[in-house]
């Protein structure tokens, strides 16, 4: 058998009928860029994430920088974020002209921890931080670090670009955060049929800035009041979003299942499955475990002989990429993110991911002597 990492493919009956006459629909009508069907996303990820305004733009990075600047983070302003992330958060703080400084994460949760950031605030003092919930849990300790943001007066700017649907103390996590961003890119728990992304906020004004921004700065139709860009959403990715939303609930079910199984099942003492906290609701992103750093090359070797996709998100720590050398403002490590990248070790978890693909990831990992 062979079963990969992800498939995107994977959808309910009548799916792919459903969108593809959508997507004619749009095309007859020659509505390619906003329109009601962005409306009408909009509308319904407001409702399903509770929060008062959300708004879609082009990709999860734009939604970053975005929200950076509706918030208030300006050129040469410093912003803390976890060295264990993707990429794009630390692009999108050098893109809107901020420093990034980078803060260790947890071997057990491997997310920030309120303390990370209690030394990030007084060693930079930031204006803002850029808090990253990985791997579709929240960041175990986000109520405290949002309060604790709050007391020294730091911004708070969420991504959640693998967190859509996750929800902390019984609530969706987007709803109390300042500003959250997440990405639409196919292989993400809502995938769009393309690029595309979104912005999440409570706050009227960050809403509207937002708004502006990405519409290059429009304050009237050649009216520019900001210097933004073109980050608009298409309509095709909206409408075919509109049709995943209502299937998301029975997606992020099957994901869960895929997880809690390789939890309960697999035994191999080589491998640590994290779980989230307790008061942590998963999306079912990505299933994780850590390993020995010293034991994952040859594990990954038995994967690929048995034809088991897999993951290693992420292999490297953000402060250790060559490209951060020019921009990165300090950071505080322990060794921790580092150890995390060699450690980490993903199994295959999609949505509809069938009983016999599971049954035969668990029966080959158990299986598995180093
Ligand atoms: C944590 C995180 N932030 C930001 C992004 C960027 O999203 P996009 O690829 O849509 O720009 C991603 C996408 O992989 C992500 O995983």
């Amino acid at each position: 058998m062979k079963v990969p990492f992800i498939d995107i493919l994977r959808y309910e009956p009548h799916f792919y009928e459903t969108v593809s006459t959508k997507a004619c629909e749009l095309l007859k009508k020659g509505q390619f860029v906003g329109g009601p069907s962005v409306g009408e996303f909009e509308e319904s990820l407001k409702n399903y994430t509770h929060t008062n305004f959300a708004i879609g733009c082009a990709n999860g990075t734009d939604a970053i920088q975005v929200a950076l600047r509706a918030a208030g983070v300006n050129k040469n302003d410093k912003v803390i974020i976890p060295d264990m992330t993707f990429w794009a958060t630390f692009e999108a703080v050098v893109n809107v002209g901020a420093t990034p400084c980078t803060l260790d994460v947890s071997r057990e949760t491997l997310h920030l921890t309120a303390q990370s950031v209690k030394e990030g605030i007084e060693k930079f003092k930031p204006k803002a931080l850029l808090m990253v919930h990985l791997y579709g849990w929240a960041c175990p300790e986000t109520l405290e670090i949002r309060k604790l943001c709050a007391d020294h007066g730091v911004i708070v700017i969420e991504d959640c670009a693998q967190a859509i649907g996750v929800k902390i103390k019984g609530e969706s996590l987007l709803k109390n955060a300042h500003v959250a961003t997440t990405s639409f890119y196919p292989a993400k728990v809502l995938g769009a049929s393309g690029d595309a992304g979104g912005i999440f906020t409570n706050s009227e004004t960050v809403a509207k800035t937002s708004r502006i921004l990405i519409n290059h700065g429009r304050t009237d139709h050649y009216e520019h009041g900001l210097v933004g860009w073109n980050s608009r959403l298409g309509a095709y990715e909206a409408s075919f979003m509109v049709e995943a939303l209502k299937h998301l609930d029975a997606r992020l079910e099957s994901r869960r299942h895929v997880c809690s199984q390789y939890r309960a099942k697999i035994k191999n003492p080589l491998l640590k499955f994290i779980t989230p906290s307790a008061d942590v609701w998963e999306n079912g992103y990505l299933s994780v475990a850590t390993m020995e750093p010293s034991t994952r090359p040859a594990f990954i070797e038995y994967l690929k002989k048995n034809d088991i996709g897999y993951g290693t998100v992420y292999p490297g720590a953000m402060s250790e990429q060559s490209g951060a050398k020019e921009f990165i403002g300090g950071k505080i490590s322990h060794g921790h993110a580092d150890w995390v990248a060699k450690s980490v070790i993903n199994l295959p978890c999609f949505a509809y991911q069938t009983q016999a693909e599971i049954d035969y990831v668990i029966e080959k990992v158990n299986a598995y002597h180093a």
